[in-house]
């Protein structure tokens, strides 16, 4: 059973694995911690295992990399990558900052290594109102994510934010239309949301939240149907946590591409390789790092 053999060569190999909510419930199964992107870049910390090997997106496994340059950090699939994390322009970034002297960019989580360098403090989606809450600056410059962006906008509008025009494909395609008839089908159902979805849907929404507190949420709540918009790999926590409630989607394309490339046989071929490896520039790194270290202290 290759279950048995991923085990084993975790033991042999001293490989801790960490998946995110948005892989294959058969991927989830077989990872020793499964998270949302804060929980994941915090046990990345604290995990005593001398490797790491990640099943998510590329940007999750650099911010393990990163946070410690000690370990070696394995990709399941070294080609599965987040394309938001790219979509924000170094160039924007100096116009900002000369524009706005004293503002801070705060650069969600989901990005590259190069943008949180030039950034002043990282933000996931659970920690994001917290962190920018307890910033000085007046102005944020919010990348790359508009939506996460706007989002934390609303709740603190003592803040002058500059938003930024990157976005999930994957959140961005759940459309009004859709949610509304899902709605009438299910009218007794509650919707949850996550923040990285257009502000009509969160309009919508009766929590909105981070793929945990999503998963908390529906656990702790005593109704017993959810229209779920985020990506459908949360559906395996939701269901197993909570056989006696129900889960719908709202569209057909709540469906990541890239956390899909994860699979069980490419888990095992990396841990019997410990490859392909997260190699990164040390300069590159001690910057990248700073953002992330103080979103640490922040979000505590
Ligand atoms: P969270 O798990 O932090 O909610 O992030 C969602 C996401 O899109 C990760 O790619
Ligand atoms: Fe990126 Fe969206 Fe996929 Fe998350 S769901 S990894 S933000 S493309």
């Amino acid at each position: 059973m290759i279950s048995e053999e991923i085990k084993r060569l975790k033991e042999e190999k001293d490989v801790v694995i960490l998946a995110h909510y948005y892989v294959d419930g058969e991927v989830q199964e077989n990872a020793d911690l499964v998270g949302d992107s804060y929980f994941l870049a915090k046990k990345a910390t604290e995990v005593t295992q001398k490797n790491i090997l990640f099943c998510g997106v590329s940007f999750m496994g650099e911010s393990a990399k990163i946070l410690n340059p000690e370990k070696r950090v394995i990709m399941a699939d070294d080609l599965a990558d987040c394309p938001m994390a790219h979509m924000a322009e170094p160039e924007r970034i100096k116009e900002v900052r000369e524009k706005y002297p004293d503002v801070a960019v705060v650069c969600y989580v989901n990005s590259t290594a190069e943008l949180k360098a030039m950034s002043d403090v990282c933000v996931t989606s659970s920690n994001a109102v917290k962190v920018v809450k307890g910033l000085p600056n007046k102005h944020i410059f919010f990348i790359p994510d508009e939506h996460l962006g706007r989002f934390v906008a609303e709740k603190l509008p003592e803040k002058e934010f500059i938003f930024n025009d990157g976005f999930c494909h994957v959140h961005t395609s759940i459309h009004k239309e859709e949610l509304l008839k899902a709605k009438e089908l299910h009218p007794e159902a509650l919707v949850l949301t996550h923040p990285e979805c257009k502000e009509e849907i969160l309009a919508l929404s009766d929590f909105i939240g981070s793929t945990s507190e999503i998963i908390s949420y529906a656990t702790e709540s005593d109704t017993k149907e959810f229209l779920i918009c985020t990506e459908m790999g949360v559906f395996f926590e939701l269901e197993q946590k909570n056989p006696g409630k129900k889960f719908y989607s709202v569209g057909h394309r709540q469906f990541c591409p890239n956390m899909k490339r994860i699979t069980l046989d490419k888990v095992k071929e990396a841990l019997e390789k410990l490859e392909p490896e997260i190699h990164m520039e040390e300069e590159l790194r001690q910057r990248a790092k700073k953002p992330l270290a103080r979103m640490l202290e922040l979000a505590e």
